[in-house]
């Protein structure tokens, strides 16, 4: 396994690979890896020839008052996982490597990125489309992997590689739970014991919902107001949104049919918690 910290030394790495007929999986990440980002590693392993992991906590999609300072780090740890799930590069570059001194250039995908959490965090996914296109444009893969966990973030990468005619397959895979369902998360770590017994109630509310559609509840608005109270009575999470939405293109859905996205923020502390399911509507 090596690891790069230079575009530079990343290409030609690649270069060589390609050139003996290697197929490249790429898997971005923020690093402090768990089980999570080791599924989408494990997915790579199976599909292609060279395993591209990058480890690089992205300023540009914190806010000014978010937890970018304080994101947490382990690169021992992350290097050990890294290894055991075979992976053949890591990419761990400083941030001057990635934004040198007067970078200009910006990707924002409309509409997309004002829904949901780009409410609550101006600018968060013009910042995650720029740094997944430049990684992309430096690992040049066959196939990117991305945890559905991430619903919102999935679909506007999605949606910007296929705007900006980046020959690129994307693979979502399924979002990875802690045994009693919290859905993995490195900013777990910020939760205390209480908020972390608490934070349960998200998956919980979640299926609540799936339980009210397959008994034929087909209003949005009962099953957001089912789960908020469940939520509320169960514990003292802040609730930033809770909706229904198209899973293609996230518009908000009044009457349930088809493929429903139903997706979550809510605040436990310093942590702010996302979750989400996808539930087949039968007619
Ligand atoms: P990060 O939060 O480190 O997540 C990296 C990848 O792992 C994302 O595709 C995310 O959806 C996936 N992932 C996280 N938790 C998961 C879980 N419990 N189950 C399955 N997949 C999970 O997302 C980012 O980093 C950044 O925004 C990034 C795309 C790297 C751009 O900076």
């Amino acid at each position: 396994m090596k690891i790069i910290t230079s575009v530079k030394s990343l290409r030609h790495t690649i270069d060589k690979f390609k050139g003996s007929g290697k197929t490249i999986g790429f898997v971005p990440t923020m690093g402090f890896l768990h089980e999570g980002h080791a599924s989408l590693l494990r997915q790579s392993g199976r599909d292609v020839d060279v395993t591209v992991l990058s480890i690089f906590v992205n300023p540009l999609q914190f806010g000014p008052a978010e937890d970018l300072k304080n994101y947490p780090r382990d690169i021992k740890k992350d290097e050990l996982l890294a290894k055991k799930e075979n992976v053949d590069i890591i990419f761990y570059p400083s941030v001057d490597e990635i934004y040198p001194t007067g970078f200009l250039t910006h990707v924002y995908v409309d509409d997309l990125s004002d829904r949901l959490c780009g409410k609550s965090r101006p600018g968060h996914f013009g910042g995650v489309a720029t740094v997944v296109l430049k990684l992309v444009n430096m690992v040049d893969p066959d196939v990117m992997y991305l945890g559905q966990k991430d619903a919102q973030q999935a679909v506007i990468v999605r949606k910007m590689l296929q705007d900006l005619n980046v020959p690129v397959k994307v693979k979502i895979l399924p979002t990875v739970r802690e045994a009693d369902g919290l859905a993995m998360s490195s900013r777990n770590s910020y939760l205390s014991l209480r908020e972390r017994r608490e934070a349960i109630v998200l998956y919980k509310a979640l299926n609540q919902a799936k339980t009210l559609i397959k008994n034929g509840e087909r209003t949005a608005k009962t099953i957001v107001l089912g789960m908020a109270k469940m939520i509320q009575e169960e514990s003292q999470g802040i609730i930033d949104y809770i909706q229904c939405v198209n899973a293609q293109n996230l518009s908000v859905i009044d009457v349930l049919k088809n493929e429903v996205l139903i997706v979550l923020a809510v605040k436990f502390g310093r942590a702010r918690l996302i979750d989400n399911i996808i539930v087949r509507v039968n007619e």
